[in-house]
């Protein structure tokens, strides 16, 4: 079987948790802020907001980022949590076929923008550890004046 991801925990992950097992806090405690201020640090993003998991995150953003009957271009691709996201905040998902790498094809994604004018944002997914080309994808943010929200929960 080629499994679809493999995880890497380390004993201090596994010490973290027993650490905060046998603190006062499950929720919102200390950890969270500082997982937070850690994250953001890295990103050199000037907020974080953790939650519980990939599916909050992704429909936390897309209640901000979307409105009902916007059109967002998206992979087949991936976990279904990524078209859902869409779907919650009222929005419609289209599927534009993967590249090579498993990727959203950004060529095709060019190709459906140039047609439909009315298309909001793009969800696209790093599929398997292959980042999608940033360089492109800006191009596309900056011509066709879309949205993109990268689902890097995989
Ligand atoms: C690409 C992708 N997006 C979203 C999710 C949803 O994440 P979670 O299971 O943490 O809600 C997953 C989970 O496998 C995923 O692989």
């Amino acid at each position: 079987m080629i499994p679809y991801g493999k995880q890497l925990l380390v004993q201090e992950d596994i010490d973290a948790v027993v650490d905060t097992l046998n603190s006062d806090y499950l929720t919102t405690g200390p950890k969270v802020k500082e997982f937070e201020d850690a994250l953001a640090s890295y990103c050199e993003a000037k907020y974080c907001l953790a939650v519980a998991n990939g599916t909050a995150a992704l429909h936390l953003a897309s209640l901000v980022l979307l409105e009902q009957g916007d059109k967002v271009l998206t992979t087949p691709n991936s976990f279904l949590a990524t078209s859902n996201a869409i779907l919650y905040a009222g929005a419609k998902p289209i599927f534009i076929d993967i590249a090579e790498n498993g990727n959203i094809d950004l060529d095709l994604c060019e190709e459906a923008l140039k047609k439909d004018p009315g298309i909001k944002a793009i969800y696209p997914v790093a599929f398997s550890g292959h980042m999608i080309d940033q360089s492109k994808l800006q191009h596309l943010r900056n011509t066709y004046n879309i949205t993109i929200l990268e689902d890097f929960s995989s």
